[in-house]
């Protein structure tokens, strides 16, 4: 009886680690640099723009340069997979794929489990400045946190098949908190396809998702004509962020739609091409940032771009990334609808962020939103682009999460 209570307990405390065959995990991919460096060193860039067109006409020819050149001459590999080794990192077994994931404890048995999902052009170094913040207990809050790489990104496999959608990634993803680590409860966080992941967790598992915070959602932003109609009346903010959303609706989706429907191209002809990643991810995070990026309090400057564009071209995993858009066409869609979930959401909106939601259409996509809020600084990444108001953001979950 002794024993058994004993086992008993050993179960619940502990995750299911040798069904999942969890397996302590650290960044190891400094003998890759020389070849690398190579690379990068052997590609040749024109030495003047054609016509001198400017960051709308995709990246600009002097900041690639730049780019390169700091790449070869100032960037850092090893110093970078040590900041990123300081998380403790795992990956784990489920349903035949290799999941990597950081997962970092709170000192505070207390704390509320939270999964970190982040999107495309991204991974988990998109949240590298907040991880850390989250655990540590500040006014008696604080999580821990579990950031998984989507299926296809850096160090998790692909997919087994092409029709993997994120409905199958939410799934493995509630497994991994559920099974692998043991949480009944937690809370989840979400940008670009993380959110349509996170989403699909929220309206999916709602007796183990019992919080949401977005930044992004799986549906478009209103058309001007829509906001007009609603008679919504924007802020000064709130104004320079549709203004964002209408550039992107309309001259920004290009690489949408190639990834979505020749995935093969893009991702076989910059397979082995680290500059031309670095041209085609390099565009995004620059665009989709605030103009400020790089100053305080954004971290999101060269060396951020490089560590990212780097864990794509170490891992050859530029390929299996942008499948995801080929394998879920419909993932952004422009009728919206409701989470059946009585669990409760919070919504921030960045003002450069690439979609603009007002809250009246945040509201549709839930029946308990508990906070909207829009800040003066930030874009698309957010967890570098202004990690202070996304920490104090994600911390507002402790004031409604119900285990
Ligand atoms: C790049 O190539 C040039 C000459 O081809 C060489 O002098 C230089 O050291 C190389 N730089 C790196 C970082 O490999
Ligand atoms: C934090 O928790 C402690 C012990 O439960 C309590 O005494 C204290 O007032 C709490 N502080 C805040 C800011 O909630
Ligand atoms: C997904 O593709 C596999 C073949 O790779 C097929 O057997 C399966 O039926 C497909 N599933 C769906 C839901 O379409
Ligand atoms: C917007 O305002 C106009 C004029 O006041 C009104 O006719 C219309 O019904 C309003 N639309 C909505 C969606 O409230
Ligand atoms: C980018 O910011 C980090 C701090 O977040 C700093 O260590 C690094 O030197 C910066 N890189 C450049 C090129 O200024
Ligand atoms: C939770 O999901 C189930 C289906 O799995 C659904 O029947 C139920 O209505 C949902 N709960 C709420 C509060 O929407």
């Amino acid at each position: 009886m002794v024993l058994l209570t004993l086992w008993l307990t050993w179960a619940a405390a502990s995750a299911d680690t040798t069904k999942f065959d969890v397996q302590p995990f650290k960044i190891n991919l400094g003998s890759e640099i020389p070849r690398l460096h190579a690379l990068v060193n052997n590609t040749r860039l024109p030495s003047k723009a054609l016509y001198g067109v400017g960051q709308d006409k995709g990246i600009e020819l002097d900041f690639l340069a730049e780019l390169r050149r700091e790449w070869l001459e100032v960037f850092d590999w090893e110093a970078q997979e040590a900041e990123l080794n300081r998380f403790t990192q795992y990956t784990a077994e489920i349903e035949g794929l290799t999941v990597h994931f950081v997962h970092e404890k709170s000192a505070d048995p207390d704390a509320i489990p939270l999964i970190l999902l982040h999107g495309w052009p991204g991974s988990f170094q998109e949240f590298a400045p907040i991880i850390k913040p989250l655990t540590t207990p500040t006014e008696n809050v604080s999580f821990t946190v579990v950031v998984p790489s989507l299926p296809g990104f850096v160090f998790s496999s692909p997919p087994p098949r092409a029709n993997w959608t994120v409905d199958d990634t939410a799934r493995i993803f509630n497994v991994l908190m559920t099974e692998v680590l043991g949480y009944k409860t937690y809370a989840l966080h979400g940008t670009d396809w993380g959110s349509v992941v996170g989403y699909s967790m929220y309206g999916s598992f709602n007796t183990t998702v019992r919080a949401a915070h977005f930044v992004f959602l799986p549906f478009f932003g209103p058309t001007p004509e829509e906001i007009a109609a609603d008679n919504i009346t924007l802020s000064d903010v709130e104004k320079v962020a549709e203004n964002k959303g209408n550039l992107f609706v309309s001259l920004g989706l290009a690489y949408r739609d190639e990834q979505t429907q020749k995935p093969n191209d893009i991702g076989l002809a910059l397979y082995d091409n680290p500059v031309g990643q670095l041209a085609w991810i390099g565009s995004k995070m620059k665009l989709w940032s605030d103009p400020r990026a790089g100053t305080p309090p954004s971290v999101l400057n060269t060396t951020a771009i490089l560590t990212s564009v780097s864990l794509y071209a170490l891992t050859s995993s530029f390929l299996t990334s942008v499948w995801i858009y080929a394998s879920n066409p419909n993932g952004f869609s422009t009728t919206y609808s409701q989470a059946p979930t009585d669990a409760p959401m919070l919504f921030s909106q960045f003002e450069y962020n690439i979609i603009f939601y007002p809250e009246e259409y945040v509201k549709q996509t839930t029946k308990n939103l508990v906070s909207y809020k829009v800040h003066d600084f930030g874009g698309h990444f957010p967890g570098l682009d202004n990690p202070p108001a996304l920490i104090e953001d994600i911390r507002e979950i402790a004031a409604v999460f119900v285990r």
